[in-house]
């Protein structure tokens, strides 16, 4: 019998907390309602003490998920874990994960604690936990660079105090995989109460090792990884959900567990979370790039073409590529879209807001055949953000000839009000942000402007995301539009809506 590796994913937790990367309740859920189908046996929901949104959403996933644990996280502070525990009553199976910081750099300069202060904050934060769940874990901020005798210490004081899962982060992403795994070997030889655990990592990218440092751990006895869809997470990211379950899935004559993950949903949920967070996914990247399963070398394809397995270890079609159901055309009815819509986990809070996509639906039918489930992902972020944001995009044309400078007309809704300008600019894109800028005037300097194909095919939509930076506040705005200009207008406009709201959110490990 095979062991069971738990795979915890944060992609709505730390994946959240990449600059830019923040989702609203709505966008959680249908992250949410996809891992779960996917069969995440842990899902990190938030952080519920970062703010009331950051609550809310978090309640709203423990209430929705039945499939799997909902977990949320916490400082190993009184009012934080209350805070979580009151987040999670709904939930079916809920978790509290508390952590703090046990390196002598983070407990110095950070925290100002000396070490055995940090053991009895950290008891006291399993006991306060213990009131709400037994399901607790616990993670010492900053393994990777801590001392040993000190994590033997305080991973003993907490299993003691009932905490049933031992999270080692490397939170940095410092650690060398050999390292990394012979860390977790001598926190399970030298802790006496180590089997009253499960044993998990967390592991930083910051050096390319996030997945080689889990997979370390896993081969010296972690039964928990925790990870993110496409490594999203702080800085260079977190160990990415889908390397970790396909190299244990591949390599079962290597490893001695495996995971409960449907895999034909891997693909699905990575387009998801690239679509709403706006960060896309690299052509190379294993399992979920476009180019994965591609082969451009003619001896690659012919060897492909006369035995699959000549250059292949994993099948497309495992991993759920060419899994976007094709929707019924433009002769497709309300019920059939809302149907399809609600296995895709999305429901509309109002009749108004169906009505709504629908005709968005019809009107997209009617420019491009055929209709994939990312397309109806990107109509449904699209609707969201027309009935809450200030800003709107109500017309632009667009002039642009060879030999012609480019030159953009538009009008927008500022709260219901008509604004209208133009401007000129070195292509349709530049003269199109000037003329909103014109009325605008925010401002904000743009980092990234980026135009993704949601489908294939030249009459795909193309997804614009967009990132400005005001003063230390940094936004991605998404827009999506069969015509790419429209596209870049709607993203512009997004991230100014964004920039506009005065969210206030706390970072857990700030
Ligand atoms: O990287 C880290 O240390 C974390 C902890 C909060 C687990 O994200
Ligand atoms: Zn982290």
């Amino acid at each position: 019998m095979q062991d069971h590796l738990i795979i915890f994913d944060t992609t709505l937790r730390d994946g959240e907390q990449s600059p830019g990367a923040s989702m609203t309740k709505e966008e959680k859920i249908r992250i949410a309602w996809q891992l779960e189908r996917m069969g995440v046996d842990v899902i990190e929901a938030g952080f519920p003490a970062a703010s009331n949104g950051d609550f809310e959403a978090v309640k709203a996933v423990a209430d929705i998920v039945k499939g799997s644990t909902v977990c949320g996280l916490a400082r190993a502070i009184e009012s934080d874990i209350h805070r979580t525990g009151e987040a999670l009553r709904g939930a079916e199976s809920a978790r509290i994960h508390t952590f703090i910081a046990t390196s002598p750099i983070h407990m110095k300069k950070k925290l100002r604690m000396s070490p055995e202060q940090v053991i009895t904050q950290a008891v006291k934060a399993i006991k306060w936990a213990s009131q709400y769940t037994d399901n607790i874990e616990f993670s010492p901020e900053d393994a990777g660079r801590s001392e040993i005798d000190f994590l033997c210490k305080i991973l003993e004081a907490v299993v003691e105090a009932g905490a049933k899962t031992l999270n080692i982060p490397d939170t940095v992403g410092y650690t060398m995989p050999e390292q990394f795994g012979k860390l977790i070997a001598t926190l399970r030889e030298r802790i006496p109460n180590s089997d009253k655990a499960v044993f998990s990592v967390h592991c930083h990218n910051d050096l390319g090792l996030a997945v080689a440092n889990s997979l370390s751990a896993v081969m010296n006895g972690a039964r928990q990884v925790e990870c993110t869809i496409n490594g999203l997470g702080e800085r260079a990211g977190n160990a990415s959900l889908e390397e970790i379950v396909m190299a244990v899935r591949t390599r079962q004559d290597f490893f001695p567990c495996d995971t409960r993950i449907d895999a034909t949903h891997i693909v699905p949920a990575s387009k998801l979370v690239s679509g709403i967070t706006g960060f896309p996914v690299q052509p190379n990247k294993a399992v979920v790039g476009a180019n994965a399963f591609a082969h451009e070398s003619g001896i690659h394809q012919d060897g492909v073409l006369k035995h699959r397995e000549t250059y292949e270890i994993m099948r497309a079609e495992d991993v759920g590529w060419g899994a976007n159901k094709l929707l019924l055309g433009k002769h497709s009815g309300r019920n059939a879209f809302r149907s399809r819509l609600l296995e895709l986990g999305i429901e509309f809070e109002s009749e108004e807001m169906l009505n709504n996509t629908f005709m968005r639906f019809k009107e997209l039918a009617d420019k491009k055949h055929e209709i994939f489930d990312e397309d109806l992902h990107a109509l449904v972020s699209d609707e969201a953000l027309v009935l809450q944001e200030r800003y709107r995009l109500l017309s632009l044309t667009i002039h642009c000839e060879t030999g012609e400078i480019p030159y953009a007309r538009l009008i927008i809704s500022d709260d219901g009000k008509e604004l209208q300008a133009e401007s000129d600019g070195s292509g349709p894109v530049d003269a199109t942000f000037r003329a909103i800028e014109k009325l605008l005037s925010s401002g904000a300097e743009l980092q990234l402007f980026s135009v993704n194909n949601i489908t294939s095919g030249t009459d795909s939509q193309g997804e614009v995301t967009v990132r400005l930076q005001n003063r230390e506040r940094i936004v991605n705005g998404h827009g999506a539009d069969t015509d790419i200009v429209v596209a870049s207008a709607k993203a512009y406009l997004s991230a100014l809506n964004k920039l506009n709201s005065k969210l206030e959110r706390a970072h857990p490990q700030v």
